[in-house]
C-alpha cells in the first residue's frame, strides 16, 4: 500500500487547501470530505459516464454517516460547459434548497470541475466546492488552481471566475476506466510540466513514460504528484495569471488554433492539440535560435514516444481527410487567443527543456513563415 501524498496549495488571495494524490481514496471519500461539511447534506455534480461508475458508492458512504445526498448528473462532454449546462446545475441547486453552508462535490473530468466550480462561484455569491477529478488531465491541471469556466459560442472558457476548491481528491484508481487515448492526452499535460520548468522531471518521464501510461501505481503517483506540485508552485506566485502562470500555456497558442480550425471534438482532442503545439513551440524556438536543436529533437521524440501526435500532418479532420492547414486561418485563431494583447500575438517559447518563457508581441510574419515551413499552406489570395 502506497501512502497518499498531500500537496498544499496556497496563495495570497485564497484559503489554502490540499491536493491529495493516492490510491483507493474514493473508498474513503467520506473520511476525507467529511471535515469540510457544515450541513448534514452532500451535493454531488457528475456526468453521465462517471456517475454510473462511482457516484452511488461514494454517496452511500455519506448516507451511512447520516447525511442526506443529492446527485446532479449532466451529459458527458464539452457541451455541458455551456449556459444551458450551467442553468441546469444552478436550477438543481435552487430546487435542492442549497444554502451558503453547503459544499458541492465535483466528480468527473475537467468539464465537470470547470462547470461545477463556476456554478459554485456564482451561486449565492459563492459556496464551497471540492474536486474529485477522474481524468489524468483533471488531476494534473484543471482541478488545481481555481480556474473555472463555461464556453461561449465565440470561444472556449470565455465566461468564468477564479474560485478555488476547498480540497482536491485525486484517486489514481479512478483512472483505470479511462480510454487509453484520454490517458495519453493527460500525459501531454504531465510532460508539459517537465518541458516548461523541470528538466530533471522531464528526464525521469523520458525513462518512465511506459509505466506512467500503463498506470503503474508508484510511477503514476510520482508523475501526478510532481505535476500538481509544480502547478501549486506557479499558482502560489500568480493566481490570476498576471505573469508566471502564463507558462502553463506552453503549446496552447498553437494548439488552440488547431483545435479551433478542426472543430472541438473527437478528431483532435485538447491534449493532442497541446502535444503538437508544444512541438511547434520547440521547433519555432529552435529556428529563432532560442533553444538548441538537440533539445527540440528530445522534446519531440518524448512526445512521439508517448503515442501523441507531433505535427500538423498527423491530424485527420472531422471527415477523415488529411488536408493541410491554412496558415492565415491559424493566425486568425491565434489573434482570438485570450493571451493576445491589442491584436499582438503572445506565445510561450523555450530556451531549452525546462526553460519556458513568455514572448509578447511576436511578429505575425515570422509565425506565418514558420507555419508554412511546418506544413501549413498559404492560399494564393492570402491577406494576413
Ligand atoms: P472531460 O471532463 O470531458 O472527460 C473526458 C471524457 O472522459 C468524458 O467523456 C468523461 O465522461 C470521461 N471520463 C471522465 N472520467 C472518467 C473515468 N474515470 N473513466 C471513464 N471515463 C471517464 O475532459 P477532460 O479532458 O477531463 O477535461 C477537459 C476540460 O478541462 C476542458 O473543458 C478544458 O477546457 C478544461 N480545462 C480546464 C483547466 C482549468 O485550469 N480549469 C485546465 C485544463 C483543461
Ligand atoms: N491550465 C492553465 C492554468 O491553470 O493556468
Amino acid at each position: 500500500m502506497i501512502d497518499p501524498r498531500r500537496i498544499p496549495v496556497s496563495g495570497e488571495g485564497f484559503k489554502p487547501y490540499d491536493v491529495v494524490v493516492g490510491h483507493g481514496l474514493l473508498r474513503e471519500a467520506e473520511r476525507w470530505v467529511g471535515p469540510f461539511l457544515r450541513n448534514k447534506r452532500v451535493v454531488m455534480v457528475t456526468d453521465s459516464n462517471v456517475g454510473p461508475l462511482h457516484a452511488d458508492a461514494i454517496l452511500k458512504q455519506f448516507e451511512a454517516a447520516g447525511h442526506k445526498t443529492h446527485l446532479i448528473t449532466v451529459p458527458a462532454g464539452e457541451t455541458s460547459k455551456s449556459f444551458e449546462g450551467l442553468k441546469f446545475v444552478i436550477d438543481a441547486m435552487i430546487d435542492g434548497g442549497l444554502d451558503r453552508r453547503d459544499v458541492v462535490i465535483a466528480l468527473g473530468g475537467g468539464v465537470i470541475g470547470d462547470l461545477t466550480g463556476f456554478a459554485c462561484a456564482i451561486y449565492m455569491r459563492g459556496i464551497d466546492f471540492i474536486q474529485i477529478p477522474t481524468t489524468v488531465l483533471a488531476q494534473v491541471d484543471s482541478s488545481v488552481g481555481g480556474k473555472t469556466a463555461i464556453d461561449h459560442e465565440r470561444g472556449k472558457n470565455l465566461i468564468g471566475a477564479f474560485w478555488q476548491p476547498r480540497l482536491v481528491l485525486c484517486d489514481l484508481d479512478a483512472l483505470t476506466t479511462l480510454p487509453a487515448r484520454e490517458i495519453r492526452c493527460g500525459y501531454a499535460e504531465i510532460i508539459k510540466y517537465g518541458l516548461l520548468g523541470d528538466r530533471a522531471f522531464f528526464d525521469w518521464l523520458e525513462a518512465h513514460d511506459d509505466k506512467v501510461l500503463a498506470l503503474e501505481p508508484e510511477a503514476l503517483q510520482y508523475a501526478i504528484a510532481r505535476s500538481v506540485e509544480m502547478k501549486a508552485e506557479i499558482v502560489a506566485q500568480d493566481e490570476r495569471e498576471g505573469g508566471v502562470r502564463a507558462l502553463l500555456n506552453l503549446g496552447h497558442t498553437f494548439g488552440h488554433a488547431l483545435e479551433a480550425e478542426v472543430g472541438f471534438g473527437d478528431a483532435l482532442l485538447h491534449g493532442e492539440a497541446v502535444a503538437i503545439g508544444m512541438c511547434q513551440a520547440f521547433r519555432y524556438s529552435a529556428l529563432s535560435g532560442e533553444c538548441t536543436e538537440a533539445d527540440e529533437a528530445r522534446a519531440v521524440k518524448a512526445i512521439h514516444h508517448a503515442g501523441l501526435p507531433t505535427k500538423m500532418s498527423d491530424i485527420r479532420w472531422q471527415d477523415g481527410r488529411n488536408a493541410p492547414f491554412d496558415a492565415c486561418r491559424l493566425i486568425e485563431h491565434m489573434g482570438h487567443d485570450k493571451k493576445a494583447e491589442d491584436g499582438h500575438l503572445t506565445f510561450v517559447l523555450v530556451g531549452g527543456i525546462g526553460r519556458a518563457f513568455v514572448a509578447k508581441k511576436v511578429d505575425r510574419a515570422a509565425i506565418l513563415d514558420f507555419l508554412v515551413l511546418d506544413g501549413a499552406i498559404l492560399s494564393e489570395d492570402a491577406q494576413c
